[in-house]
């Protein structure tokens, strides 16, 4: 597909069917992974998770959940009286993976050598399979709120769950699978992001 195409097709999906993607599938997502560029070459400070259990994602949810139901704990406190309607009131399970069946979380080496750059590092292996899975007619959304969420609330951190090689943290994750809806196709903009032009 023609790279504005598939730029024009990309959105992020917030609703999966349940069905699994198939394993030629994720093989192409893990490649596209391993096509990104990753400063100074260091592939070996990066680390994939593919987490196709949902009970495991289930508990790598709840710091998560546990912060979005905080959140209207903290707004009952504070009296706010404009929450009243029953469905406003109940506190609503929030899965952040929005039920998505396979969940790839991205973990870097920790260093301080070049500070910052984990980050750039796991954007790039995160683009490069949220691309892919366009491509393959596949939805995703990056992930960074659940693992934000683990590192805010320490005691509901479950990210020993991945299984990580020693001295490397979750960053960011893609979660995948089909839509439960047919994508929009968007025309591309060209002012979402301010430039200049220095001549
Ligand atoms: C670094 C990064 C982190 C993101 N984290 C989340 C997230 O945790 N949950 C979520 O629903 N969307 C997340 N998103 C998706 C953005 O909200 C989304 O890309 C943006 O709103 C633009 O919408 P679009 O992707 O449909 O064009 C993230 C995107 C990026 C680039």
């Amino acid at each position: 597909m023609n790279y504005l195409d598939l730029l024009r097709q990309r959105s992020s999906t917030r609703k999966f069917s349940s069905e699994q993607i198939t394993e030629r599938e994720l093989s192409a997502i893990l490649l596209a992974a391993n096509g990104a560029p990753v400063g100074s070459n260091m592939y070996k400070d990066i680390h994939l998770a593919v987490v196709q259990n949902r009970e495991t994602l289930s508990e790598l949810a709840q710091a998560a959940v546990w912060r979005s139901e905080d959140k209207r704990r903290i707004k009952e406190i504070v009296g706010d009286t404009e929450l009243d309607t029953d469905d406003e009131i109940t506190v609503k399970a929030h899965d952040p993976f929005y039920g998505a069946p396979t969940v790839i979380f991205v973990s870097h080496k920790n260093q301080d050598i070049q500070p910052g750059i984990e980050y750039a590092n796991v954007a790039c292996v995160v683009f490069s399979m949220h691309l892919a899975a366009v491509e393959l007619g596949l939805g995703s959304v990056f992930m960074w709120h659940a693992l934000e969420s683990m590192r805010e609330i320490p005691e509901l951190d479950n990210s020993h769950l991945l299984n990580l090689p020693e001295g490397f943290s979750p960053l960011l994750g893609l979660a995948l699978g089909y839509p439960a809806k047919e994508p929009r196709v968007r025309e591309l903009r060209g002012d979402k992001i301010a430039a200049n032009y220095i001549n």
